[in-house]
């Protein structure tokens, strides 16, 4: 170990000591270094989603945030170069709204459920069928099917990306208990579409506004049950409950907080509880332990993201070798769903 790496390795290891294993710390201090030299060479700009597992997130990320955070930090990029550590919409997003850089995202495998749920097809047809009602879609989404909507949104902003089109109805697409849960944060009723994409014959009636949903759903979220929250609270009767808005409504509801990620991580910074569970992909609870030693995480969480999983540093160390995986847009794509990036981060 040469003395830069040597560094890094010590404050990696004053950071995640509790966390990473010591034998399995040097090794990635090691890719880590190699990176970090990469990254000068070539004025490269790392990203780093969340849930990037520990050793990446506090080692080689210029930043690291939620999915509104890093479309704010990739439109203001500036760089020959963006290395995307989270999954292909996110690194998506970025080249759209940084076109110029060259984005790449270290795994090709890294999608999302999400995403797959909904076609740029599905949202044609349901266009053609409701063109009146605006469609907000949620950034996890391809960028074919940002294109076809009039806003996006993120965990962190989705109430007040709905509340800014003051419309009696709006799509909110694709994850159904996103759109449940912000129907119910913004005094609003949920409905779903069928599976054909048609909406009832008969709407309720709703003082506040209806907010209609699709059928996706987010596999690692979804798992999360009220079984879970009141098997921690029998035995940590303090402990605080945190919930993404991913997860199915009752969970929601059973909770002390929901939000993004990045809302999560404050909560923990600013509250007096001293547990915590994090319902939401686990690396998270992790890098949150790392910053708050003398707090602690409840274990129950055992839920990878499969492919968040993806993206290793070693990974990362090829991708910024050989300049893959490329991320391309093209422009009649690429422009409109920029139209709908910008709306949604001037809102907030
Ligand atoms: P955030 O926008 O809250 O970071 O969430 C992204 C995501 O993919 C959650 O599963
Ligand atoms: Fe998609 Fe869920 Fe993974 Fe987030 S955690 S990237 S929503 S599959």
């Amino acid at each position: 170990m040469n003395q830069h790496t040597q560094r890094l390795y010590q404050q990696m290891k004053k950071r995640l000591d509790k966390v990473v294993p010591d034998a399995e710390l040097r090794l990635k201090a090691e890719i880590a270094a190699e990176i970090l030299k990469l990254k000068k060479e070539k004025n490269a700009l790392i990203l780093a989603h969340n849930y990037m597992e520990p050793a990446l997130f506090y080692s080689i990320p210029d930043y690291c945030g939620d999915s509104l955070d890093l479309s704010r930090r990739a439109a203001a990029a500036g760089k020959p170069i963006i290395v995307f550590c989270g999954v292909r919409f996110m690194a998506e997003t970025a080249k759209i709204l940084s076109p110029a850089s060259k984005v790449l995202l270290p795994s090709p495998r890294a999608g999302c459920s999400l995403a797959e749920s909904i076609s740029a097809d599905d949202l044609r047809a349901l266009r053609r069928r409701y063109p009146d009602i605006p469609v907000i879609t949620y950034v996890n989404t391809y960028a074919d099917v940002k294109a076809l909507s009039d806003v996006c949104c993120t965990s962190g902003n989705a109430a007040a990306v709905v509340e800014s089109l003051h419309a009696p109805r709006v799509f909110l697409l694709p994850d159904a208990f996103l759109a449940a849960n912000i129907a119910a944060e913004t005094g609003r009723r949920i409905v779903y579409l069928d599976r054909d994409g048609r909406l009832p014959d008969h709407l309720p009636e709703s003082p506040n506004g209806i907010i209609i949903g699709w059928h996706g759903k987010c596999e690692v979220h979804e798992r999360f049950t009220t079984s879970d929250i009141e098997n921690a609270r029998r035995q940590f009767p303090d402990v605080a409950v945190l919930a993404h808005p991913e997860c199915p409504p009752e969970v929601v509801a059973a909770s002390d907080f929901s939000g993004g990620t990045n809302a999560m991580i404050r909560y923990v910074d600013s509250s007096p509880a001293r547990r915590f569970l994090l319902l939401t992909e686990c690396a998270m609870a992790d890098n949150v332990l790392a910053a708050h030693p003398d707090r602690e995480m409840i274990r129950i969480c055992s839920l990878r993201c499969p492919h968040m999983n993806e993206i290793t540093l070693e990974d990362t160390l090829e991708a910024l070798r050989r300049e893959q995986y490329e991320i391309q847009v093209p422009q009649p794509i690429a422009d409109p769903a920029r139209l709908a990036l910008e709306k949604m981060i001037a809102i907030g």
